[in-house]
């Protein structure tokens, strides 16, 4: 009896055997079906809409990331589904700014996903990238004085240094005339400069040479589009960027930019020879040192260098991307550069404005700060989704209930276009807007600078260099775009990188 079991066991299973081995693609696609649909309808998230690949697998995210716009992506997908969205198989990526309000509020345990994980430094995490939220607090509480707008006054010398370097060599391009501007380069230098002088005193030397040094900003680019993608499946990173074997393949060693370089330097020379550092001076690096000689234990040496090195990583593509679309809108709107052109002249011949424009008598042309408020609500500076974990026990957000488990995106180019908020043309640039509506309301809903804990710490340096450096540039120029109407071609890798901003660049004759 046992014998004839056998004998049939053994049969059944070499057929089976036999119809794998045939069938091994088959099988192979079936489990991957299986798990596919197990995926989308055994998940409490199956009644959200979505496309459908995005309830099966990552997929839908990673290509979208890939293909550089993403935000158009979002945009597209919430007219389409409607304010709650399904974009993976545990992710929900919210359209209105009710369900921003939820996830931002402080204290309400949103913690930040291991999408940020991924971004370097991965073994001395910066504010940004750190996940443990414990931690990130600690580095917060010691930064939050040395980010502060009060400490960046105390640094206006050297960002009003670069501002005069900015002005000499825009001042070279009006001398011809015909000659073109790359407005939109020299921004991008002149952010990361800036970025150079707050946190280490020192240049980078890409205004000065009017040109990517060592190829750095593309580095930095082309490192953020690679945190963009895998950070949708960080998992992955460990096979990839960081994998284990890298240190041994001499073709794949890590590349430090000029940036990391200078941060290096900096950080040794204020080395001292009894092992503490130099903490004199107004730049972060030594505020963060100074924040760091009384709580030693809680912030380390370490720290202080992750934050300072972070800043030029996290500070200069979002102020350079933040001022290119703030040109690019301006300019192509005769009606709005008028306007504009016209409140800083009469500010000017009032006698409104320093040498060097201070972030008070910005504060008071009303025209301006609507029109910088427009260009960061439609084209917000980052591209991608911010993400954030529902806490384990589970919430409730615009009103309707989220496990734990369940992971949240918002976008603020989605967030940006809310109808119920900002009106019905949002699509339009229109800085009138914010003299028509209730700006206070519509302020308390923008998120280019993120919210709640993890509200963006440079904001203050972004908005201190951006208004004294914008109406500069305006009240000494008159600037015309080379190619009217051309879009600027850009991509979303997690900042929105631009290219294209080609001016003429002309001195105004009377000052
Ligand atoms: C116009 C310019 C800027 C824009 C649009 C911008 C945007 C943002 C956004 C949206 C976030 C939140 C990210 C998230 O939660 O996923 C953020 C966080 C952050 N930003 Fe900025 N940023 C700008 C300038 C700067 C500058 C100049 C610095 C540094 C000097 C900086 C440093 C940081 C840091 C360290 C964080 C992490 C904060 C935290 O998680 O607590 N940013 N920024
Ligand atoms: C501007 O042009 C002058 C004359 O060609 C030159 O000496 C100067 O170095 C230039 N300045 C900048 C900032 O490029
Ligand atoms: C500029 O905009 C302000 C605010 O909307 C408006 O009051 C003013 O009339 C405008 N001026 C011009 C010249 O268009
Ligand atoms: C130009 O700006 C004005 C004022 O903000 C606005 O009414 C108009 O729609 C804009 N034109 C275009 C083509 O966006």
């Amino acid at each position: 009896m046992a014998i004839v079991h056998n004998q049939i066991h053994d049969s059944l299973s070499a057929q089976a055997l036999a119809f794998a081995k045939a069938n091994f693609l088959l099988l192979i696609f079936a489990s991957v079906l299986a798990r596919a649909l197990y995926k989308r309808y055994a998940s409490p998230l199956r009644h959200i809409p979505g496309p459908v690949l995005a309830s099966c697998s990552r997929l839908w995210k990673v290509w979208s990331t890939y293909s550089g716009h993403t935000e158009l992506d979002h945009i597209a997908l919430h007219q389409k589904y409607g304010p709650v969205v399904r974009t993976a198989p545990n992710e929900v990526s919210f359209g209105s700014t009710n369900a921003a309000k939820d996830i931002f509020a402080v204290g309400k345990g949103f913690h930040k996903t291991m999408f940020y994980s991924v971004f370097p430094p991965k073994h001395a995490p910066d504010i940004f990238t750190e996940v443990r939220e414990w931690k990130h607090a600690q580095m917060k509480r010691y930064a939050v004085t040395p980010y502060s707008l009060a400490q960046m006054q105390k640094r206006s010398e050297p960002i009003e240094g670069m501002i005069m370097s900015l002005m000499e060599h825009l001042t070279n391009y009006s001398i011809n005339s015909g000659k073109v501007c790359n407005l939109g380069n020299l921004l991008h230098y002149f952010a990361f400069d800036v970025l150079g002088e707050v946190a280490f005193s020192r240049r980078f030397g890409f205004l000065e040479a009017e040109v990517d040094v060592e190829g750095s900003i593309k580095n930095i680019d082309d490192v953020q589009w690679y945190d963009g993608i895998v950070g949708q499946i960080p998992e992955f990173d460990i096979l990839l960027r960081n994998n284990p074997l890298r240190p041994y393949l001499p073709f794949w060693k890590p590349n430090p930019t000029t940036m990391t370089r200078i941060a290096v330097e900096e950080l040794e020379k204020r080395k001292q020879p009894d092992g503490t550092f130099d903490s004199t001076g107004i730049d972060l690096l030594a505020e963060l040192l100074r924040a760091h000689e009384g709580n030693s234990e809680k912030f380390s040496v370490n720290d202080v260098f992750s934050i300072a090195h972070g800043a030029v990583f996290a500070g200069s593509d979002s102020t350079a991307s933040t001022m290119q679309s703030f040109f690019y809108l301006v300019l192509n709107n005769a009606s709005v550069y008028a306007n504009l052109t016209e409140e800083i002249n009469k500010a000017q011949k009032a006698g409104e404005l320093s040498e060097i424009v201070t972030y008070a008598e910005a504060q008071r042309l009303e025209y301006f700060q609507a029109c910088l408020k427009e260009a960061m609500r439609i084209r917000p500076a980052v591209g991608l989704g911010i993400y954030r974990n529902v806490p384990q026990e589970g919430v409730e957000i615009d009103g309707k209930f989220y496990p734990g488990g369940t992971q949240v995106a918002v976008n603020g180019w989605v967030l940006h276009r809310d109808k119920t908020v900002f009106g019905d043309d949002v699509e339009v640039y229109r800085p009138e807007r914010w003299f028509e509506r209730d700006a206070k309301f519509m302020g308390s809903h923008l998120y280019q600078f993120g919210g709640g804990s993890h509200l963006c710490i440079g904001r203050n340096l972004a908005l201190f260099e951006m208004n004294k450096a914008l109406i500069q540039i305006l009240r000494e120029f008159e600037i015309t775009l080379v190619h009217p109407g051309r879009p600027l071609q850009y991509h979303s890798t997690f900042f929105v990188v631009q290219e294209g901003l080609e001016v003429y660049m002309k001195k105004r004759s009377q000052k």
